[in-house]
């Protein structure tokens, strides 16, 4: 298989990072299915990439990926459209809350549903579904807040969700090597992205004192740039691996 013309499903590729995924996959030569829970915003997408969508090289659905039904539908397609998948992101995140003890027991359970349990159940539906790739790979979009309680990391669910996600990816590594499915994460530092909502000036901050390579924001096609790496033959035996993509956030 050249590295065109693979079989990609990303999370939330409707904004921010994922939309830069999409951008990074097309312009690669590959199928891209993508989906998030707001119309609009895929309709947005769609707009940007009209070759692609007349040519069924880009499919966009409307879905939630907590819901069950939802994932077992998106696999099923892929299936009978596709036949195999070879590359899995996911992306889709959230940050529903700030703070420590004053998060709400209501927004851990609902970041951890999305940020956490929501990709294991995506890879654990995709996994036949890979194995029929020549060379498969699941990659998951980390945080630079998943291993250190850094103050400008202001979400203790959010920072613990990564975390999760992070031995999540080097367990499913293991887990999968026997089958040849690879599992990577990559982890970003800041984006300017929605994610940051009214928090802008947080996040000028954040660049200004942790970035440290140079005070700039990450930008989507930096991640993309990681994500491609990890899905192409020269990462093809880099599994269990978190890349950093974050100009030296953790270093400071
Ligand atoms: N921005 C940063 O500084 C930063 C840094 C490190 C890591 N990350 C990680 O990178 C990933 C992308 O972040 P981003 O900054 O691009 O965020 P974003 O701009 O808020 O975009 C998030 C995307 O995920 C979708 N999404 C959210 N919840 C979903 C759900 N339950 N089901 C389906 N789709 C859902 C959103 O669409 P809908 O809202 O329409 O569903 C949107 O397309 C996340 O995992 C995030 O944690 C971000």
């Amino acid at each position: 298989m050249t590295e065109t013309g693979r079989i990609v499903c990303i999370s939330g590729g409707s904004a921010g990072i994922g939309a830069g995924l999409v951008a990074g996959f097309l312009e690669a030569g590959d199928r891209v299915y993508t989906f998030g829970r707001d119309a609009e915003k895929l309709a947005r997408l769609a707009d940007r990439w009209p070759e692609p969508v007349a040519s069924g090289r880009l499919k966009t659905l409307v879905g939630d990926v907590t819901d069950a039904e939802f994932r077992a539908r998106l696999i099923a397609m892929i299936a009978s459209e596709s036949g195999r998948l070879d590359v899995l992101v996911n992306n889709a995140g959230v940050i529903l809350a700030s703070g420590d003890l004053e998060e709400s027991v209501e927004a851990w359970r609902a970041t951890l549903e999305i940020n956490l349990i929501a990709p294991f159940a995506l890879i654990q539906s995709g996994a036949d579904l890979l194995e029929r790739s020549p060379a498969p790979v699941v990659i998951n979009l980390s945080s630079a807040c998943a291993d250190h309680p850094f103050a400008t990391c202001t979400s203790t669910s959010y920072s613990a969700s990564k975390a999760g996600l992070d031995m999540l990816t080097r367990r499913l590594a293991l887990a999968l090597a026997p089958r040849g499915i690879r599992v990577n994460g990559v982890a970003p530092g800041v984006v300017a992205s929605e994610m940051w909502g009214g928090a802008m000036d947080l996040m000028v901050e954040t660049v200004r004192r942790r970035h440290v390579l140079k005070q700039e924001a990450v930008t989507p096609e930096d991640v993309a740039a990681a994500v491609l790496f990890l899905a192409s033959s020269g990462a093809r035996l880099v599994t269990g691996a978190i890349l950093n993509v974050d100009a030296g956030y953790r270093l400071g």
